[in-house]
């Protein structure tokens, strides 16, 4: 079964496709996600509840999918039992037409795998007063805006991107949806030390994935056998999930995503900023990326 996004024919359409972005509290957002606010800020977390919290673009899918394969100790044949936007809820999605992230939340069975792009300090209270664990990942800023940039282009609810110098500078501003990066990843690794957060990095993912599940499945507190960690391995690899109709994103309706533009899956690697950014598109935002950062020990590998 992949129950589609489809939003009712004609329904709503004019107030996703390409609108401009609203507020919510000091971060740009979908108009429709910003309408949806109350009922996601009043969400009822449940203790066993796990948060996948991400910047857009930061490897949100890949991580859900070893989480869903973990959860599911590497049976392969129920992770493919619907799409990933069903298996694993977008908390603030709201979208007319289809459940919204909440409807769907409500209606998933315990334990629940949770996905978010907010910031820390939006993140619903419940999440914190059920002491529900969080894993946080992040990925470097220059990637994350590669391809959020072709995200743009092919998820219809954003707005028209421009260029891609445009763009950057809308990145560089905090102008995009879910706002600035930097404050993003900052406003987490601030907490990377509290028990309940485990903070990965997409760069680390890529370079040892066997190494980052250990890491997850010490934090979860679940043993899983070598054979079943380098099946989740293999299942989870770009590759794999680029040809899997419930991870690639291919199911969602074509008014949402237009695949043509680009595909969901695009490259799966670290380091293809190198292929969009000019030279001097590279020295404005190193410069402008020293401001950003300056003070914080977070460090990225690009
Ligand atoms: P690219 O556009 O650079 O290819 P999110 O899920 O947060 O929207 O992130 C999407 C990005 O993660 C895309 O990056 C996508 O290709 C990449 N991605 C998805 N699955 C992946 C995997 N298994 N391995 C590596 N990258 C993956």
């Amino acid at each position: 079964r992949h129950s589609e996004w489809v939003p009712a024919a004609s329904m709503g359409n004019d107030e996703i496709i390409r609108q401009d972005l609203d507020r919510l509290h000091d971060i740009p957002l979908y108009k429709t996600f910003v309408k949806g606010w109350p009922q996601v800020n009043a969400f009822q977390a449940r203790h066993d509840d796990l948060v996948i919290a991400t910047y857009p673009k930061s490897g949100t899918t890949w991580l859900s999918e070893i989480l869903d394969a973990i959860y599911h100790d590497g049976n392969l044949e129920k992770c493919r039992r619907d799409a990933i936007y069903n298996r694993v809820p977008f908390l603030e999605m709201n979208i007319p037409g289809v459940p919204s992230g909440v409807e769907q939340l409500e209606k998933t069975p315990s334990p629940r795998l949770v996905k978010t792009h907010l910031p820390i300090h939006l993140l619903p209270a419940s999440f914190r007063e059920k002491d529900c664990k969080v894993i946080y990942m992040a990925r470097n800023a220059k990637d994350v805006v590669v391809s959020y940039y072709f995200f743009y282009q092919m998820a219809k609810i954003h707005p028209d991107p421009g260029t891609m110098s445009e763009f950057l500078q809308a990145f560089m501003d905090g102008k995009v949806a879910y706002g600035s990066w930097y404050e993003h990843v900052k406003g987490w690794w601030e907490k990377r030390h509290e028990k309940w957060l485990l903070y990965l990095f997409y760069e680390d993912m890529k370079k040892n994935p066997q190494r980052e599940v250990q890491k997850i499945l010490k934090f979860l507190g679940k043993e899983v056998s070598e054979e079943t960690v380098a099946r989740i391995l293999h299942h989870t690899s770009f590759q794999e999930m680029k040809k899997n109709p419930s991870a690639n994103y291919e199911t969602m309706s074509a008014v949402l995503m237009d695949h043509n533009l680009s595909p969901f899956m695009r490259k799966g690697i670290s380091g293809d900023w190198v292929n969009h950014f000019t030279v001097a598109q590279n020295e404005r935002f190193d410069q402008h990326y020293q401001q950003q950062m300056a003070g914080s020990d977070l460090c990225f590998q690009m």
